[in-house]
């Protein structure tokens, strides 16, 4: 039965309705690799995944478990900040999947920031193919989660609805730290250019 569950739940029904067989799509946050063995499944072997983080660890356990899985062979993974979206990839996106904050179990000094994430998204939205779309799940729950989450919401309603369509999910009673998603469908026609 179909369940109501938290923001990264959300990101995930729409990446399995809309990644197909030999797309491109990008992983901007690798973190333990669980998004990106999700991705490199929907791809197929004809597809690519071409993932981010700063954090050599996250990278190792990410590449370990595409390993164990046999999804290797589809996937690029980068131990560089997501910031330098645009020179790694040269190509249009079906989706990009953004998953904020720190890694898990891991050093949570190390978190995104938004001067950064800012880049990042702005980078993700230009790569999109018409009808493509980012999703941000975004942790309101630590103080650079909540700037990050508040600058965001700024810059998304900041876009032109005839270049995309943004949508805020927020879980209205559960308090104001919990996880939100984001979902930016780039539209048909869309002259978004970097800003
Ligand atoms: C919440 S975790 C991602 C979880 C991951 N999607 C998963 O399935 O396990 C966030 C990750 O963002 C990474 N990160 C922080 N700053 C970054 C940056 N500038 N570029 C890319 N990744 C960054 C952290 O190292 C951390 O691993």
């Amino acid at each position: 039965m179909w369940e109501l569950r938290s923001a990264r739940f959300l990101a995930a029904d729409i990446r399995e309705k809309l990644v197909q067989p030999g797309d491109t799509v990008v992983d901007a946050t690798l973190g333990n690799g669980h998004d990106t063995v999700a991705l490199a499944r929907l791809v197929g072997s004809s597809g690519l995944v071409i993932g981010f983080d700063v954090q050599p660890d996250a990278v190792s356990s990410t590449y370990a478990r595409l390993q164990s899985e046999g999804l290797l062979n589809r996937c690029q993974l980068h131990c560089v900040g997501h910031e330098h979206f645009a020179d790694y990839v040269h190509r249009p996106v079906r989706y990009v999947s953004f998953n904020l904050g720190w890694l898990p179990g891991g050093n949570k000094e190390i978190t995104t920031q938004w001067e950064t994430t800012r880049i990042a998204v702005s980078s993700a939205l230009n790569s999109l193919l018409p009808m493509g779309v980012c999703t941000v799940c975004a942790y309101p729950g630590h103080a650079e989660g909540n700037h990050e989450r508040s600058e965001l919401i700024s810059f998304l309603a900041g876009l032109k609805p005839q270049d995309f369509n943004v949508l805020r999910q927020q879980f209205l009673n559960a308090g104001p730290g919990a996880p939100e998603c984001f979902v930016i469908q780039r539209q048909t026609g869309c002259t978004y250019i970097y800003p």
